[in-house]
């Protein structure tokens, strides 16, 4: 089994530090920067915007995993291209033609990625899993850090993991909201491949050890006991 990566999530940063935030990230065990966009209409809340994202990408040594919790995410697409996103994740709530979105991200020289409502079927991603990067199973309404994780999002990930094995496809598995280090061993079990973490990392007396902690965890856990 694949060693789990570990995206910090910097909705729950402090704003005022930001770049001491992103810095320390850079320097932890984290994989990627997780980065979420909120437009106050798909989600109750608005988060933060491009010149906020481009302060990110100046200072960020890893990754950019994007992802849009917007209405018509087609409109952002080549700027979040410009902005240096690696990964740049939609919701299949929010996309009325999907695959046409899939292949715009692609042709933008990013990976794509789909997100899913708690309460949406794993099934409905069949006739496009092929074409994806990475899946996103949200284990929390979206909108907000520090909620609460929901119990049946094992099931999800076990479920979409069979659709990729199934349909051959490479897409990985990443799951976000109310991830800690009580839940994220059985999240690798059922097949995620990537933890998001807001308030269990920033809101530790020592986020670094904290990624540290839940990085040397997951990899025992990948590697020897599951
Ligand atoms: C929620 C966001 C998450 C959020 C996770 O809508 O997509 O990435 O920041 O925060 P925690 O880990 O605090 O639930
Ligand atoms: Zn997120």
């Amino acid at each position: 089994m694949s060693k789990t990566k570990i995206a910090p999530s910097l909705l729950a940063a402090d704003f005022g530090n930001l770049q001491r935030d992103i810095e320390m990230v850079n320097n932890s065990n984290a994989d990627w920067h997780h980065i979420d966009i909120m437009d106050g209409v798909f989600v109750p809340n608005i988060s933060y915007g491009m010149p906020v994202v481009k302060t990110i990408a100046q200072h960020a040594t890893k990754p950019l995993d994007v992802h849009l919790m917007i209405v018509d995410p087609d409109r952002y697409i080549k700027t979040f291209a410009e902005l240096g996103a690696t990964y740049l994740t939609v919701h299949y709530e929010a996309c009325t033609h999907l695959h046409r979105t899939i292949q715009a991200i692609k042709a933008e020289g990013m990976k794509a990625g789909v997100a899913l409502n708690p309460h949406t079927n794993v099934n409905l991603l069949k006739n496009v899993i092929k074409d994806l990067d990475l899946v996103l199973i949200m284990s929390v309404n979206p909108g907000f850090g520090g909620q609460s994780f929901i119990e049946n999002t094992y099931e999800k990930v076990h479920n979409v993991k069979e659709l990729i094995k199934e349909s051959d496809s490479s897409a990985l598995i990443e799951v976000d909201g109310g991830v800690n280090a009580k839940n994220a061993k059985a999240l690798i079990k059922a097949g995620a491949d990537i933890l998001v973490a807001g308030s269990f990392i920033f809101k530790t007396e020592d986020p670094t050890k904290t990624i540290e902690e839940l990085k040397k965890s997951t990899d025992r856990w990948s590697i020897f006991e599951l």
